[in-house]
């Protein structure tokens, strides 16, 4: 049974692991060391002791932002970034979060089709916002409301 944990800063060389693995655009380590403070929650679905992948969750004010969510490429499709997210929802709701934010691009669609399920709707999009392989590519802004939750 995969089991969710709070990550600290020692869970730091296999996050970047899975990030490296994921992203063609990785966070730097000293992103995800500065996402380790009393702002952020941030947790690890763990499988057989073996860190499979995570989010960073950010609480600020009234809003929860999901700064980031990745699953090692081995281990996508089993149902691994599903749990994540609705982790991080049940964690926003816990906060009394009035609404969850997130950014993905606009052609990213495994990303999508979770965020969607999960109920999350477009709200904006930043155009030209990430660099990508053709040049540069949009943002779209997704947020679920949690107050009525
Ligand atoms: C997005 C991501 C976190 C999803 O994690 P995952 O563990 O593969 O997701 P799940 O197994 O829980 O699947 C969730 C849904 O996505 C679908 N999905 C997963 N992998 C897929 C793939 N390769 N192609 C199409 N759909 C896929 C699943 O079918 C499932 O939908 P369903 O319930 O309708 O069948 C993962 O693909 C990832 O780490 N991507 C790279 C990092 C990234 O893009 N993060 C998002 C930044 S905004």
């Amino acid at each position: 049974m995969p089991e969710i944990r709070l990550l600290s800063l020692e869970d730091l060389p296999t996050l970047m692991n899975i990030e490296l693995a994921a992203n063609l655009y990785p966070w730097t380590e000293g992103v995800f060391r500065s996402c380790f403070n009393q702002q952020y929650f941030n947790y690890g679905v763990f499988q057989h002791e073996q860190l499979q992948g995570f989010y960073i969750g950010q609480f600020l004010g009234v809003e929860s932002q999901l700064f980031n969510i990745a699953v090692a490429p081995q281990a996508q499709g089993q149902g691994f970034g599903k749990l994540l997210l609705a982790h991080f929802v049940a964690q926003s709701t816990e906060r009394n979060a009035l609404d969850a934010w997130l950014e993905v691009r606009a052609t990213n669609q495994q990303a999508l089709h979770l965020y969607q399920q999960a109920g999350f709707i477009e709200t904006g999009r930043r155009n030209n916002y990430y660099v990508s392989a053709q040049g540069r590519e949009d943002a779209l802004l997704m947020c679920l409301p949690l107050a009525f939750s």
